[in-house]
């Protein structure tokens, strides 16, 4: 990876690791850069360059590993090293909501720029990936050209998921590139050659349209779960079947069928939190109208919890009071143990408030859900978390779940009562097997006709 200045090959520097910096630093490792990932904790720096990944993320154990060994990867605390090392400073520390308010805690970015900026005294390019409120990149930029006139600010947003955070960053359907010359757009041309070679699209833009890249996006997403769960609830009331509605709406190309999955709806350290601070900073912009309907996204996502909980109150058909209850999931979604505003642990939570006796069983978020929830009961496996259970909830669509066999589950259950939150069990083939069964979105089947043709 030569610089086009012909000064040697880039070398970069990933500030904070946490599940985005820790994923940014091994995928560009890969692509062939000399990464240094920098972090404050002397624990998680130590525990990094053992080969120990402190997250649960497919594929990314794996990957560090082979870059350690390769050489061309490893962590320090510090930054005077990092400033004398990198090129490019990619910015990856998190963002989570200031304590009693909704706007996001921008304390470990400004902490990344402010220990940094001082230490640089050449050319180099500091990059945000992180999720900040709209103007932040602006004021950052000046405060890094006050320290050092050589280096410049860029602001290039992660779009990663968990669950598959290493294909979408080595392979993104879109590279932001929010920049203030040219310069700076071909050090990230240069970053990202790889990828760009092999399809990702690389959009040029200022620094304020990258931060709104971001929130707009997972603004947008999460607009889409709710509409589909808005229609969820009026199928409900009204008669009708929510999943088919949401293949009907999928088909239409305008449409599209992603993110139309209804269900118990979206959590998760990203979505939630994003869309508040985004309605937060909006409406110190003097423009929250322009949001109104943000609020009824987040509102309509919460009432799923609450009705989740309630179908089950009237599918045991009294209190909940000492009612064995069987949660399965407690990670936000599958292919995680992230259990941050988990929509399934939620309800597990509500269950529990309304006397219920929950015990809950999850693939990969015990340890987690343990820590965030030590009221609730856990359970090693699936059939010691249904043993007697007089109702089975589904609140996280892991694939052993949904792979479920109707007379498997109901031969450890007390009854045979099932609400599906994820809506990925066969209905016909669990009320054959004698379940009652509910699901999300849809209403009771009629009673059969009695009439013959
Ligand atoms: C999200 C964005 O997708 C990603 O681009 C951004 O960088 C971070 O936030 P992530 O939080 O990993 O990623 O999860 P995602 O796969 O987007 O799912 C979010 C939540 O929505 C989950 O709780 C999921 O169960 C739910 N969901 C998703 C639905 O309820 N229905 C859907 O159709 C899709």
């Amino acid at each position: 990876m030569e610089d086009s200045s012909g000064h040697g090959p880039l070398r970069l520097t990933v500030l904070g690791t946490g599940y985005l910096g820790i994923t940014q630093a091994a995928c560009m490792s890969s692509l062939g850069f000399e990464v240094l990932g920098v972090d404050i904790d002397a624990g998680k720096v130590d525990q990094l360059n053992s080969g120990r990944l402190p997250i649960y993320e497919p594929g990314l154990r794996e990957l560090l590993r082979s870059e350690l060994d390769s050489g061309r990867l490893a962590f320090t605390t510090s930054y005077s090293r990092a400033a004398a090392f990198g090129d490019v400073h990619f910015i990856c520390a998190g963002t989570p909501p200031q304590p009693g308010n909704h706007h996001a805690d921008l304390s470990q970015v400004n902490g990344c720029v402010t220990t940094l900026a001082p230490l640089l005294d050449r050319p180099c390019l500091v990059v945000g990936k992180s999720t900040v409120p709209v103007g932040t990149a602006r004021r950052l930029a000046a405060e890094l050209a006050r320290a050092c006139p050589e280096a410049e600010l860029a602001w290039n947003p992660e779009f990663l998921r968990e669950g598959s955070a290493v294909a979408d960053s080595l392979s993104p359907d879109r590279i932001v590139a929010g920049v203030m010359s040219s310069w700076a757009e071909g050090i990230l041309r240069q970053v990202y050659a790889r990828p760009i070679a092999h399809g990702s699209l690389f959009i040029t833009t200022g620094l304020e349209t990258a931060e709104l890249a971001k929130v707009a996006a997972n603004a947008f997403l999460a607009t889409k779960i709710s509409f589909i769960n808005a229609m969820a609830e009026i199928c409900e009331a009204g008669g009708g079947d929510v999943q088919v509605l949401s293949r009907i709406l999928g088909a239409d190309l305008r449409i599209g069928s992603a993110f139309l999955r209804p269900g118990l709806g979206f959590g998760g350290g990203c979505l939630p939190k994003d869309i508040r601070a985004f309605m937060a900073r909006t409406a110190d912009l003097g423009v929250g109208q322009a949001l109104g309907f943000l609020r009824e996204v987040d509102a309509i996502n919460l009432r799923r919890r609450i009705r989740t909980a309630d179908l089950a109150c009237e599918m045991v058909g009294e209190n909940l009071t000492d009612v064995p209850v069987c949660v399965l999931g407690a990670a936000f979604k599958p292919g995680s143990d992230d259990v941050r505003d988990s929509p399934a642990l939620d309800v597990a939570q509500l269950l529990h408030g309304m006397g219920a006796q929950v015990t809950v069983y999850d693939p990969a978020a015990l340890d987690n859900a343990r820590h965030a929830c030590p009221e609730l009961s856990y359970a090693e496996t699936l059939a010691e978390a249904a043993r007697d259970a007089r109702i089975v909830l589904l609140l996280t669509e892991w694939a052993e779940f949904a792979d479920l066999m109707p007379d498997d589950l109901g031969a450890v259950v007390a009854r045979r009562n099932m609400v599906d939150g994820r809506n990925v069990l066969d209905p016909d083939l669990w009320r054959t097997a004698g379940w009652n069964y509910r699901a999300l979105g849809v209403a009771l089947p009629p009673p059969l006709s009695t009439r013959s043709l």
